[in-house]
């Protein structure tokens, strides 16, 4: 499995976002994580396309858009002309799951699917092998620097299974409270990318942090039993 930490961006300065990027960037990492809210699925409001838009023309990155939005599908087209590199929506915030993975799948870009911590895994089971990679959330969406929820790890397990069991090439990501110690369990159970945004950019030095916390990751492997 490839690890790999995908920096969120909501939790960097916006002033001066060129060269948070580059400070991540410069780390080594292999994708930016870009968080959109909306007001309505979750109780805050973030960046639009516009936003998505400048960030795209600033680096080369994959753009991984997390979209915590009520029906996505108005947005599609907006963020993926924007330059998202994939749209990940959540399944309690859409009407129309096929339809909705279909208007993504018709721009040419990958597709995510998110579940929020009190979601269980078998609510999206049957379509894991429609999408490209789903987001399990370990926090409630719509703030950073929220405390990792624990129980969230036997479903990053119970997903890890699902996927091996039927040899599919979804990729697991991990979304919340995600720092140097929290890590080690989600790294365990099997997820492969992990967000982090609060860690990396309230460090003194973001690209130091993710340096550190991509050493930690390959340090670490998933094994099977780990619960
Ligand atoms: C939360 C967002 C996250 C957030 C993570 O709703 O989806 O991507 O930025 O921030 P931290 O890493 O601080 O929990
Ligand atoms: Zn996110």
């Amino acid at each position: 499995m490839k690890l790999r930490i995908a920096p969120s961006l909501l939790a960097a300065d916006f002033c001066r976002l060129a060269d948070q990027i580059k400070s991540v960037e410069e780390a080594g990492v292999q994708l930016l994580h870009v968080d959109v809210m909306d007001g309505h699925f979750v109780p805050n409001i973030s960046i639009g396309p516009p936003v998505v838009r400048s960030i795209r023309k600033e680096t080369k990155l994959p753009l991984d858009v997390h979209l915590m939005v009520s029906e996505p599908d108005r947005f599609v087209e907006a963020f993926v002309k924007a330059g998202a590199n994939n749209l990940t929506v959540h399944v309690e915030a859409v009407s129309h799951l096929h339809r909705t993975i279909e208007l993504i799948r018709s721009f040419g870009i990958e597709v995510g699917l998110a579940i929020n911590p009190a979601t269980p895994i078998r609510a999206i089971e049957h379509v894991v092998e429609l999408v490209d990679l789903v987001l399990i959330m370990t926090v409630n969406p719509g703030f950073g620097g929220q405390r990792f929820i624990l129980d969230t790890v036997t479903k990053i397990s119970h997903l890890r299974e699902f996927i091996d069991n039927r040899s599919l090439k979804t990729v697991i990501e991990v979304d919340g409270g995600v720092n140097n110690e929290t890590l080690e369990k989600v790294v365990c159970a099997g997820a492969e990318i992990l967000v982090a945004g609060s860690a990396i950019f309230s460090a003194e030095d973001p690209g130091q942090q993710v340096k550190e916390m991509m050493e930690k990751a390959a340090s670490l492997s998933y094994h099977s039993k780990y619960i």
